[in-house]
């Protein structure tokens, strides 16, 4: 019997190119491993009616871990629209399998490491290493919005509050209402986190971003907790920076930041900035990590133009797969991917589209794969 079981989700479009690579390089490498293969994307959308089926959620609690390639994700209309005929007008509706996922299997951290591997010319700077830490599960992302605004919300929220006065007299369907909701508990556990990783990992210092200047209770809530637990790493700086600030200093000096915290929207922002200073989508992995149950996946989308074709950069998601190894704590393995990935870049003979090459998703994980099975 193997030593682990992984679910593996490859999903829509060039989610099942990167997954392949990504496990070749894992076989390279020796991990130790059964794949449980697993349904999730438009295709059960369109024929199930669920881009989530229960037997995918199953399959995500009976494993060790999960790979996720990608999935590809249309508004609630055009949705509908694709459905199989005979599930049309039943009630169908469409939501997002990996939002869902988050929150079934409470993965409250969502770990994003940018760093640059020197020689990369997508790089913005070589130096960039740095870790983000977005809150997973409530925020804005809490789902719970309204559009029309009913008559009971409207009338509760102008008793409530002087500051809805404004929107009040407005007809229902001229006003929308998201609800950003973010919890003690949250707020302290992905703070949490990310100082336990600083400290685990000899980082300086903690970055909290948010904007409790102007967005005061939640954002406030998020930089009162870190101040306080803070407290219980005095080894480790604790900065504070609003987001739209951060934005600017992200691109002005982002060799300076180590571990950044965040709320679930922020944090989503910040994360696409940072990917983008090391390399992009091709180049940026991601981890959504619960107590005792984690998924890996890169942060690009599905690509449909470039789906099937062997064609786009597989980095991104053989990182994922290096982050997972972390996860189970197979740290050797991990860090010969790491290495396998660094030395493809540095040695530039090997490079798909998006940097200025011809290889093929394949050749790259072959190269990463001979040079992790030296590293
Ligand atoms: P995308 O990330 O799929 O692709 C945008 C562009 O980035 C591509 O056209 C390509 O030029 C480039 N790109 C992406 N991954 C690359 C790679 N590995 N190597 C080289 N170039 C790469 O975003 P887009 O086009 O906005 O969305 C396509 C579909 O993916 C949509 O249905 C969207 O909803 C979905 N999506 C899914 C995500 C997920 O599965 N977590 C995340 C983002 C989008
Ligand atoms: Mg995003």
């Amino acid at each position: 019997m193997a030593k682990y079981r992984i679910a593996v989700l490859p999903g829509d479009g060039i989610g099942k190119d990167v997954m392949d690579a990504a496990l070749m390089v894992l076989k390279e490498v020796g991990f130790d491993a059964e794949y449980v293969f697993g349904d999730v994307g438009w295709e059960f959308w369109r024929h199930e009616g669920n881009p989530l089926p229960d037997r995918t959620l199953k399959l995500l609690r009976e494993t060790d871990a999960c790979l996720f390639g990608a999935i590809t994700s249309k508004p609630k209309e055009e949705a509908a629209r694709e459905l199989d005929p005979e599930l049309r007008d039943k009630g169908y509706v469409y939501f997002s399998p990996i939002v869902r996922i988050r929150q079934e299997l409470d993965l409250y951290v969502n770990l994003r490491p940018c760093k640059a591997y020197p020689g990369n010319p997508l790089n913005y700077r070589d130096d960039i290493d740095l870790v983000i830490f977005r809150e997973n599960t409530e925020d804005l992302y809490s789902g719970v919005e309204f559009f029309p605004v009913p008559d009971e919300l409207d009338g509760l929220l102008d008793k409530l509050h002087p500051k809805y006065r404004r929107f009040h007299g407005l007809p229902a369907d001229h006003k929308a209402i998201s609800l950003r909701i973010n919890t003690l508990e949250a707020s302290e556990r992905i703070i949490r986190a990310a100082f336990e990783f600083a400290q685990a990992n000899n980082r300086k210092s903690v970055t909290i971003v948010e904007k409790p200047n102007v967005v005061r209770e939640t954002s406030g809530l998020m930089v009162r907790t870190a101040r306080r637990i803070a407290r219980e790493f005095p080894d480790i700086q604790l900065w504070e920076a609003n987001i739209d600030a951060m934005a600017m200093w992200l691109v002005k000096n982002p060799q300076d930041y180590d571990v950044l915290v965040s709320s679930n929207l922020f944090g989503d922002i910040i994360s696409d900035l940072a990917a983008q200073l090391v390399g992009g989508l091709g180049f940026s992995p991601s981890g959504n990590i619960g107590r005792d149950r984690a998924l890996f996946e890169p942060t690009h989308g599905s690509a449909p133009k470039y789906a099937g074709q062997n064609k786009v950069n597989p980095t991104a998601m053989i990182l994922a797969a290096k982050m997972m190894l972390d996860f189970l704590g197979e740290t050797k393995l991990a860090r010969q991917i790491e290495y396998g990935v660094a030395q493809t870049i540095k040695e530039a003979e090997v490079r798909t589209y998006d940097m200025g090459g011809t290889a093929s998703t394949t050749d790259v994980a072959c190269r990463v794969a001979r040079w992790a099975r030296e590293g």
